[in-house]
């Protein structure tokens, strides 16, 4: 089940925008928050997951202070007609106030903010650009209008939210089509199937799982043990001392399955989110975050994996047993 494929098949982004590749890579951990990172090797594994049929490729602006725009820079110049690339806006956090963690929407910060973010990318235009979080203060109308004014001044080609609820998504809907919303959803993480799958789905919004792999938590009973130094997700309550033996019971259930099947649990974890897409009639585009190229061919090759109904009656209990927050 690794072997390497050089292509993913496509889904389109949102009802008018491109065709990418049904799995995208999240770049995040290239810059912060998870340990150490060697820049070299994920410089190639960006080269291999493009080489594999990875076309979009995930960041932020406060994801390392603007250090992971910069990084993707290069990258994205030598392959700017193949590149999608997404990025976010929302954390008032700059490598000024790295503490600053919260949220502005307004017209002005949008305004600001996406030319940092085109500077630091080193392109004209974004292809997605997300609005981080949402918070009340600001009227959708306004936030989603300034968006809006993006998209016709050339700097941004489509839209996307973030971790917001079905009403949100509708009402922005409204005002600016949306061609993305990224969430977390994972096998562990189920909260957005109730009301916003079905909203997506309706509204022709491509739904973008984030933390597909449950931060790593879902590849194997011994990942957390392996968490280091400054990673941020030794502070994360699912990860913490008094739920890890819980947890650690699921990632079990999942290890025995994916061993019996001949597959890794990192397979099963993003198999069961294309069955679950399936199920649910969403289009779906994972952004695994991997800063390594051995990583890349076994989690594209979850695309080809077909569970069946029975292993998806083991799985479907396991979200619910989980204990503690996700962050
Ligand atoms: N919108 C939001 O609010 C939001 C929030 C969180 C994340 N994100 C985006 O979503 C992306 C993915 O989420 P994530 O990085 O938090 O979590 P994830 O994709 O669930 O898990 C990433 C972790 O899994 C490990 N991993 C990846 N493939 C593996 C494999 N085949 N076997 C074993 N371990 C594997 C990675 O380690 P190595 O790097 O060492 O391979 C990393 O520690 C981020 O990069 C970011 O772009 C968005």
């Amino acid at each position: 089940m690794t072997s390497e494929i050089t292509a993913l098949p496509l889904v389109q982004l949102g009802r008018n925008g491109p065709l990418i590749g049904a799995q995208g890579l999240g770049c995040m951990g290239m810059s912060e928050f998870y340990g150490d990172t060697d820049e070299l090797e994920s410089r190639a594994t960006l080269e291999h997951a493009l080489a594999l049929g990875v076309t979009m490729f995930d960041t932020a602006d406060m994801y390392g202070l603007g250090a992971n725009e910069e990084f993707l820079a290069p990258f994205i110049a030598a392959h700017r007609e193949r590149v999608i690339i997404a990025t976010k806006f929302g954390y008032a956090r700059t490598p000024e106030t790295p503490d600053d963690w919260s949220i502005d929407n307004s017209p002005e910060f949008i305004r600001a903010a996406v030319d940092r973010s085109l500077k630091r990318l080193g392109v004209e235009t974004i292809d997605l650009y997300y609005m981080h979080r949402r918070i009340d203060a600001v009227p959708l109308e306004e936030s989603i209008g300034a968006m809006a004014d993006l998209v016709r001044a050339g700097k941004v080609k489509w839209l996307g939210l973030s971790a917001v609820s079905a009403a949100e998504l509708r009402a922005a809907h409204e005002i600016h089509p949306i061609a993305a919303l990224q969430s977390e959803w994972s096998i562990f993480t189920r909260d957005i199937e109730k009301d916003v799958v079905p909203a997506a789905a309706e509204l022709g919004v491509t739904i973008v799982p984030y933390s597909p792999l449950g931060r790593g938590m879902l590849t194997g009973r011994e990942f957390a043990g392996t968490l280091t130094g400054d990673d941020a997700r030794r502070h994360f309550p699912r990860f913490a001392a008094e739920n890890r033996q819980a947890n650690m019971r699921l990632v079990a259930t999942i290890e025995q399955m994916a061993g019996e099947r001949g597959i890794t649990p990192a397979q099963l974890a993003l198999a069961w989110l294309y069955a679950q897409s399936n199920r649910l009639n969403i289009k779906t585009v994972p952004i695994p975050g991997t800063r390594r190229r051995s990583r890349l061919a076994e989690n594209v090759a979850a695309v080809s994996i077909r569970l069946t109904a029975e292993d998806m009656d083991i799985l479907e209990p396991l979200a619910a047993a989980v204990q503690g927050d996700a962050v």
